[in-house]
């Protein structure tokens, strides 16, 4: 069993990849910065490569069926925000899917490790969600740092010693799919692998359908923001065809493009578009749909969290203003609920920026870039336009009172009955 230590460290990689942006007290190394993160995300060593065309802002031209299917939307539950935020208080009607955050395959079998704590939540999570009016469907997340995942990938045996074990947890505890969070696949044989993984597990799925008679479990995976990414100096691309063939969607976390690892200049960590780089959910989406990957099958992550910054100049306040450090938060990381309470409390301005589509605040020098109420939408709109699957956030229990889980629920909605 992976003890608590093991669980930190990964747990820090994540706060890059934004899959853990933790902001309760439980669990503050996931706060830790990381060298992957300061690695990853900054300009100098990242890049996305090369399409031949810039991305075009118009929506690709999208047949559209007579019955749009419901689409997802689709929420990361903390567990260790259990207690806090119970299944109990999810409401479904802004939810199809929820994913529980997370189980983790033990490092030499690569069985799940279900620990007593993991043990109790599972069983409520399903049992609550299912229960709800709409009946939401219930995911099982199963992260893992890049070591774990590339050994688990790299064999045969091993590959099926983990479907075994996924499938047999999702089972017992009444699971309806498998989300696979591999952060990240380091190498073209990382890639590779986790295409074997997929074509594995759908037939693992298949199969046990047949011989159980209950529904195919659901395979998704938590992805980066683009398909084709360079970090640590070697690029790799990931499997398109067999997400195709093999995967119900993948979510691309599209967000912690910036943050802490460069203060020099304010930015909105999940902006839309960028018009200096291609690190932008627009140009990430459009790169999925180029390496072959239905739009369908993308759902794109929304944050329900900003980043922060100090201004060098109080009256220099737009995204892009010099600045020489992060502002209020954990290492310059904020729920959107503490932004909306902070924006109060500090009578703070707040701005949304059409170019980039994002929300930003500001008061003294402090600076907040997240997104609220109109960015949330004006993405959502995007997904629906490009004819996306759905969209996700990470994570509950970061949001206000359920406001951007509406205003993004009503916006999908919106647009389906036109
Ligand atoms: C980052 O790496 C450097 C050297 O590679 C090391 O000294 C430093 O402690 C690392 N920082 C973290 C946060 O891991
Ligand atoms: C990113 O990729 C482009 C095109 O391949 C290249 O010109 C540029 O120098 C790269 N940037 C970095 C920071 O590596
Ligand atoms: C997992 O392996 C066990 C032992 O071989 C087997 O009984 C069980 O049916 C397998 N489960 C699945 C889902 O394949
Ligand atoms: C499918 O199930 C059959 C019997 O139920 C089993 O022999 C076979 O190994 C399974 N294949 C996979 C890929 O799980
Ligand atoms: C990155 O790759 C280039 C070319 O392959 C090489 O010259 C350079 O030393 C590498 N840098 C690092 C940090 O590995
Ligand atoms: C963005 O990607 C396009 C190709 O898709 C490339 O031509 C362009 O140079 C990139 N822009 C930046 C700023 O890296």
């Amino acid at each position: 069993m992976p003890g608590r230590k093991w669980l930190s460290a990964f747990w820090a990689i994540f706060t890059f990849a934004g899959s853990i942006i933790s902001l309760c007290n439980a669990s503050p190394s996931l706060l830790a910065s990381t060298n992957y993160s300061l690695e990853s995300a900054s300009p100098s060593t990242w890049n996305t490569t090369s399409h031949r065309r810039r991305p075009s802002r118009h929506p690709s031209p999208m047949p559209h069926p007579t019955h749009l299917p419901p689409g997802i939307k689709g929420g990361y539950w903390p567990s260790w925000l259990a207690e806090k935020h119970p299944p109990s208080i999810i409401p479904t009607s802004y939810f199809t899917h929820l994913f529980y955050a997370f189980v983790a395959p033990e490092a030499t079998t690569y069985q799940l490790s279900i620990t007593s704590r993991n043990d109790k939540w599972m069983r409520k999570f399903t049992h609550t969600l299912h229960a709800k009016t709409p009946r939401a469907k219930a995911f099982l997340s199963i992260v893992g740092g890049p070591v774990i995942f590339s050994n688990l990938a790299s064999t045969q045996k091993s590959r099926a010693a983990f479907i075994n074990s996924t499938i047999g947890v999702a089972r017992e505890y009444g699971f309806d799919g498998l989300d696979l969070d591999w952060e990240f696949p380091n190498t073209p044989q990382d890639m590779s692998n986790l295409a074997l993984l997929f074509k594995e597990c759908r037939k693992a799925v298949q199969n046990e359908s047949h011989s159980s008679g209950k529904p195919r479990l659901h395979v998704s995976a938590a992805v980066y923001f683009a398909p084709k990414f360079l970090l640590s100096n070697v690029s790799r691309t990931y499997p398109g065809k067999a997400i195709k063939k093999y995967v119900d969607f993948v979510s691309p976390m599209c967000y912690n493009y910036h943050g802490s690892w460069d203060t020099s200049a304010t930015s909105s960590h999940a902006l839309l578009y960028d018009p200096a780089s291609n690190i932008s959910t627009s140009h990430g989406i459009s790169s999925w749909i180029k390496v072959g990957v239905p739009p369908r099958k993308l759902v794109m992550g929304l944050p329900l969290f900003g980043r922060t910054w100090k201004l060098k100049s109080p009256s220099a306040h737009v995204i892009g203003a010099p600045a020489v450090g992060t502002g209020t938060g954990h290492r310059g990381v904020m729920s959107y609920s503490a932004i909306v309470d902070y924006n109060v409390a500090n009578s703070a301005n707040v701005a949304y920026d059409p170019h980039t589509v994002s929300t930003y605040s500001y008061v003294g020098d402090n600076w907040i870039g997240y997104d609220g109420p109109r960015s949330i939408q004006e993405k959502v709109k995007f997904a629906r336009a490009r004819g996306l699957g759905g969209y996700f956030f990470w994570a509950l229990g970061y949001d206000k009172k359920w406001s951007l889980s509406a205003a993004a629920s009503s916006a999908w909605d919106k647009k389906s009955k036109s």
